[in-house]
């Protein structure tokens, strides 16, 4: 196995990939993300930023380019190596919670990695309480609201207590109450790096420090998140206009 610890947190070195049929979607994309950042995905529809996020997690596969993750070169021999440092929330829930039972959904994972039944439970109670769930613990998916299979999701993810956390479109479907408090959340996790996509600026603001615009297969701007939600122009340049 590669390993080089001057590769910690996320780093991606010309990343290029393309669906079948189509044109690039990144393009020789590089990225460092160290240990302690809290970091925002900005760009708008189709740029590619869930594409990315798949990319780092091992469900879509460079056609070249290097992915390492805590120092580790992700390839198929690392893949459930480097998935057991990043937890990963899909842009639709539905493609995360999968089990009978929402309460199921977020055991699976501790239980995977060997931890017993009871404490796995104990960890799913604590965080159905933490996320208003605890009276749907045992209903499925599909007899949830949008926020509810969103929150149930995240709860599925911090089961894990991930090293890494990357969320993709995480406030989708969540009303105000529950955006805030998913911020409080966020911000209180014993995380060491967060990757966050988001059409939701003002909220990412509030949770993240350096901010990220992806277009044309790049990161074409890397600045702190303060500077970039007062640089209007910036954003309107990338399509992404401020209070719409
Ligand atoms: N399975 C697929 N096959 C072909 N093209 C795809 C597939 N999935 C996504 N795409 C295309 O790749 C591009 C990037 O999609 P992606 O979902 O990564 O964008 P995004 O930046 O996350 O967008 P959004 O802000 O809407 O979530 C889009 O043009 C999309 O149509
Ligand atoms: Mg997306």
């Amino acid at each position: 196995m590669q390993e080089d610890k001057s590769k910690a947190g996320v780093y991606a070195k010309d990343v290029l990939f393309q669906y079948p049929q189509n044109e690039p979607i990144l393009c020789n994309l590089s990225l460092t993300i160290k240990p302690g950042e809290r970091v925002a995905l900005l760009g708008s529809t189709g740029t590619g930023k869930s594409t990315f996020m798949e990319t780092l997690v091992g469900l879509k596969k460079p056609l070249s380019g290097e992915i390492w993750i805590q120092g580790i070169l992700l390839q198929q021999k690392t893949l459930s190596q480097v998935r057991s440092q990043i937890g990963f929330c899909f842009q639709n829930p539905d493609d995360q919670l999968f089990m009978p039972t929402i309460l199921e959904d977020i055991t699976f994972g501790p239980l995977n990695y060997g931890l017993s039944l009871e404490t796995a439970k104990e960890i799913a109670e604590n965080l159905l309480v933490k996320f208003g769930l605890e009276k749907y613990a045992n209903r499925s998916v599909y007899e949830l609201s949008g926020g509810q299979k969103r929150l149930a999701a995240l709860a599925a993810v911090l089961a894990l207590k991930p090293d890494i956390l990357i969320l993709d479109e995480p406030t989708n479907g969540l009303d105000p109450l529950w955006r805030r408090n998913l911020a409080k959340i966020i911000l209180q996790l014993p995380v060491q790096i967060i990757l966050i996509a988001s059409h939701d600026l003002n909220w990412v603001s509030k949770v993240t420090e350096r901010a990220l615009i992806l277009q044309c297969g790049q990161i074409q701007v890397d600045t702190s998140i303060q500077n970039i939600i007062q640089d209007v122009s910036t954003l309107e340049y990338y399509g992404l206009p401020i209070d719409y």
